[in-house]
């Protein structure tokens, strides 16, 4: 296990993959019964921020001209609470974003394989006593929390797609979800780096029996194979309005975030339907 999400906090795939799960999370807050949050690959939950780091191309562009984005509002609160200052020096990740948002009756559960991150949460969740912070497999996890008691909430599967074998454990986790908690909202990241890589894990996510739809936000080229050129969420079961809210607030976001020489590209496609 290389990966260090440290690296990348911040970065343009984290902007938009927390700006959806904000969005999310407020639509869980929209109604009383509690709610479950499960983070199956949750990171250290707070990352400091240095210069030259990839946040420069991500949240680094639009702190300075928050007040241009109403649509993001809620999702750069999020932010300034850790960063009581003007300067951007820390990024939350996603169980940040999800402690926030909880109320005593819900509960998130988060899981974390790499030690030295999962002890760096264990420290962030300090004082949270609905957040259980495992140092556990996701995909041992997954099968172990899901479904929820609560049978309300979501699953936020973020893997950092560094072993060959993820889009397949990602595919499985979806058949056991789509088997155990058919009603459970679903967010699953994936980079976006070719044409065909991303078809046919699509064509995999389909056949799982997982009615999934596919937001793709893309900043650069889709031929320079080797990078990072954008990223998807598939969401399932999505909150009421969210993929029309993405349709329209996406675009310029990417636009913004490609700069002069990148290639904005949003796309929402329903899985099942193609
Ligand atoms: C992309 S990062 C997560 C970022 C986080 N979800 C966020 O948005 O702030 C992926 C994390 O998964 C962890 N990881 C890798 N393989 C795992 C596994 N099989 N089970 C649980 N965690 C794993 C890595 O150590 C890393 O912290």
């Amino acid at each position: 296990m290389n990966y260090r999400h440290s690296y990348h906090a911040g970065n343009t795939a984290d902007v938009f993959k927390h700006y959806v799960l904000t969005l999310v999370l407020e639509a869980l807050h929209r109604k009383e019964a509690p709610f479950c949050l499960v983070d199956s690959h949750a990171g250290a939950g707070i990352y400091s921020l240095r210069r030259g780091g990839e946040h420069e191309h991500g949240i680094g562009r639009l702190w300075p001209e928050r007040e241009r984005w109403p649509a993001l509002a809620s999702y750069f609160e999020i932010v300034a609470r850790f960063n009581p200052g003007e300067k951007l020096k820390q990024y939350p990740g996603s169980p940040m974003f999800m402690r926030e948002f909880l109320r005593p009756v819900d509960r998130a559960v988060l899981l974390e394989l790499h030690p030295q991150e999962c002890s760096f949460l264990h420290e962030a969740m300090r004082g949270a006593p609905q957040v259980g912070v495992h140092h556990v497999s996701a995909w041992n996890g997954i099968r172990a929390f899901v479904p929820p008691k609560e049978n309300r909430g979501l699953l936020l599967i973020d893997p950092p797609y560094e072993q060959m074998n993820e889009p397949a454990a990602v595919v499985a986790a979806l058949r056991h979800g789509m088997h155990h908690w058919r009603n459970g909202i679903y967010l699953v990241w994936y980079p976006i780096k070719s044409r065909r890589t991303v078809d046919s894990f699509y064509r995999a996510v389909t056949a799982a029996g997982a009615p999934a739809h596919a937001v793709e936000f893309i900043t650069l080229p889709l031929d320079m194979e080797l990078r990072l050129n954008g990223s998807g969420l598939l969401v399932i079961n999505p909150p009421w309005h969210l993929l029309d809210t993405l349709g329209a607030t996406l675009p310029p976001l990417a636009a913004r975030l490609a700069g002069e020489d990148g290639s904005p590209q949003v796309r929402i496609l329903d899985l099942a339907a193609r």
